[in-house]
């Protein structure tokens, strides 16, 4: 037997997630002398990434959505885990691949059942593009992006676009492949380090800090004529701002809500005032999931242009790394707050 930490999922949160009382890191041990599972495989794990989406599996399971909730006492299921397979029983995989296992538990070694062959695949990394962008660039964060952005927004050259959590890990693509394709970019963040980061080395435009500066004087100061766009990250008070901004047939990509995500059992969300400025502005405002076919069907595409862009060093993956298991509470909740600039990960062990 040999030690194995995982970041466990303790009990449902009301609220921020405590650690000790939701979320802490646990051995679960792992015999490495034991056969894979029938039809199944063993890795040992390298890393798995941190995805806001986690904090919405953190529920009362009677609360249906798109992905299940969480199992109290198992660990925390990621996105997707980098490993390397130790021993299989499956002729897709054999010793040494070096695979990437979406819906995955956050855990240093796993034994992997046969029912998770179908979403494992083997990573083949190109020439100058480092492994942790199969979690970014190249993972689900890259394909919401890439998907979503030219799905439901359409992009036009010169088109004003606003992107919110923009020095995040959607955020960062969506802003950079934005800039590519001739758009006037601006981003909103939370703070002026990750203000520098998108202006000075991503290339948009213009950013602000919302924590700083009031929404609405930041959005009418650098979009005077309006927004032809708003990809949405986070909901909330910036949602009705940018309500108010868009021209008339913009589009509204509602990726996702943080600001709303850790809201307690006794926290009153924020109202939208401005919602019938979708009526009047004739709005196309439309929300997705990454697994969608509609968004999907753009991936053969992201897989070429993005791989290719990261390679010869024009578009950046900045990856936000945590540092072991015994971290990987605190590389969650500080994602959730705002500490990370791009991609959240967490480095189980070296590859
Ligand atoms: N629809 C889909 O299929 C799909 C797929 C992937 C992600 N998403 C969504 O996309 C969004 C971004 O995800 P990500 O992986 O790229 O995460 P991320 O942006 O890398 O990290 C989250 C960021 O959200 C910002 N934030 C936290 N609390 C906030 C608040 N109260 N108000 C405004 N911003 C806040 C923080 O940046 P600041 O310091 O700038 O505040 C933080 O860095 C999330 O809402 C996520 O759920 C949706």
């Amino acid at each position: 037997m040999v030690q194995n930490k995982a970041f466990i999922y303790k009990a449902v949160p009301d609220g921020w997630p405590v650690p000790g009382k939701n979320l802490s890191v646990e051995d679960i041990s792992f015999d490495e002398s034991a056969e894979p599972p029938k039809g199944g495989f063993t890795t040992k794990n390298f890393y798995a990434s941190y995805d806001p989406a986690q904090r919405g599996r953190m529920r009362d399971p009677s609360i249906k959505s798109y992905s299940p909730a969480m199992e109290p006492g198992k660990p925390v299921v990621a996105v997707t885990v980098i490993g390397e397979v130790l021993k299989s029983d499956t002729s897709k995989f054999k010793a040494g691949d070096t695979v990437s296992m979406m819906s995955h538990y956050t855990e240093s070694y796993s034994a992997v059942d046969e029912s998770e062959v179908e979403r494992t695949q083997v990573i083949h990394p190109k020439q100058g593009v480092p492994l942790t962008a199969y979690l970014g660039a190249l993972g689900m964060t890259g394909m919401t992006a890439y998907g979503s952005l030219h799905e439901i927004g359409q992009p036009k050259k010169g088109d004003v676009i606003l992107i919110s959590a923009a020095a995040g890990a959607v955020g960062q693509m969506v802003g950079q492949i934005a800039v590519r394709e001739g758009l006037h970019v601006i981003g909103s963040v939370g703070d002026d380090k990750k203000l520098d980061f998108i202006t000075k080395e991503l290339g948009f435009t213009s950013g602000f800090n919302y924590k700083t500066e009031k929404m609405a004087d930041a959005v009418k100061r650098l979009a005077p004529d309006g927004l032809d766009i708003y990809y949405d990250n986070v909901g909330g008070e910036l949602l009705d701002v940018a309500l108010t901004n868009m021209k008339d047939f913009g589009k509204i990509i509602a990726c996702g809500a943080i600001s709303t995500y850790n809201n307690g059992s006794d926290s009153t969300p924020y109202g939208i005032k401005n919602y019938a400025a979708v009526v009047r502005k004739r709005l196309r405002y439309q929300g997705f999931i990454v697994i969608d076919q509609n968004i999907r069907q753009w991936q053969k595409e992201r897989d070429e242009n993005v791989s290719k862009w990261i390679a010869d060093g024009s578009l950046k993956s900045i990856d936000h790394i945590t540092n072991g298991m015994d971290n990987a509470v605190d590389g969650f909740l500080g994602m959730l707050k705002g500490e990370n600039l791009g991609k959240s990960i967490l480095k189980i062990a070296d590859p």
